[in-house]
């Protein structure tokens, strides 16, 4: 297998589904990138999930950048992109174009930016202009945007209404305009979703959003059954292992307290002879 291009993604348009997972680390990065998946996010969804954090918002540059650097350490095949945290350029947009050269040194192959309305033209068209300008592959996202839910009314799915579905499509429009080389759509009604996947020449990737997008993504926790915390109408789990991973760690604990653990198998020894030496030298 060869590294998936930008171009490869491009051509998957109307041929073949795109298939995306969010990934936070090397271990897993290098399990993800024998699956043949096409590209690997390494989302800020990682502030919930691994970190614990409230909000996405919160995270900072530096925790995402060296979380990117592990993922990209392993994705010899798989697209890597990484997920501007909030503070890298919703806060002050003019530094977008520094903090996603250091993500794309790191060795990320993409950057995606939130759809976000700004003071001035201080919004994500300008945040995206200043990317591509500076040859910087960008996805956008539209609809539910965690960095800005709280301005959104919450958590919930967006384009329910004609307004804002048409301003779904405007916004999908102008980011593929702008030079952006796919879209995520999340918790869009599958008919809006449909329609700007329809309207654009660059492919939608869907997170709640239907079976008419032209790739899916999901978060690898919940995909895994890892983080319970939450558990949206669209996730799909694959398999448990919160309880595969408890029920092997209770056999630990329970092996340790008994002295079942470790064994013969899993301890060193000294040769006899030097042995002997030793326990002379004690007397
Ligand atoms: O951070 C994230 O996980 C995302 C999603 C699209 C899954 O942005």
């Amino acid at each position: 297998m060869s590294k998936i291009t930008i171009r490869d993604i491009l051509k998957k348009k109307g041929k073949e589904k795109i298939a995306m997972l969010t990934c936070y680390d090397y271990s897993f990065a290098r399990i993800l990138d024998d699956t043949g998946i096409d590209v690997v996010l390494v989302g800020d969804s990682l502030a919930n999930v691994v970190l614990g954090l409230k909000e996405t918002r919160t995270i900072s540059f530096s925790e995402m950048f060296n979380h990117t650097r592990a993922v990209a350490q392993a994705a010899e095949n798989s697209l890597v992109v990484a997920d501007m945290p909030y503070v890298s350029y919703q806060l002050h947009p003019k530094n977008a174009v520094r903090y996603a050269k250091k993500f794309i040194k790191a060795g990320a192959d993409a950057v995606k930016v939130e759809w976000f309305y700004g003071k001035g033209n201080n919004d994500c068209a300008y945040v995206v202009k200043d990317l591509v300008a500076a040859k910087i592959p960008v996805m956008g996202h539209i609809g539910l945007t965690p960095q800005t839910a709280h301005l959104l009314g919450g958590f919930k799915v967006q384009g329910k209404d004609m307004q804002s579905a048409l301003n779904l499509v405007a916004q999908a429009k102008m980011l593929q305009k702008l030079g952006v080389f796919s879209i995520i759509l999340e918790c869009v009604p599958y008919q809006v979703a449909r329609l700007i996947t329809a309207k654009l020449k660059i492919p939608t990737i869907g997170i709640g959003a239907g079976k008419f997008c032209d790739g899916q993504v999901l978060v690898l926790y919940d995909v895994l059954g890892l983080y319970k915390k939450i558990h949206p109408k669209f996730v799909k789990m694959y398999v448990d292992l919160y309880r595969q991973t408890q029920n092997a760690l209770h056999r630990y604990v329970f092996d340790v307290k008994r002295s079942r653990f470790p064994g013969a198998k899993e301890s060193f020894s000294i040769s006899p002879d030097e042995w002997a030496k030793v326990r002379r030298k004690m007397r």
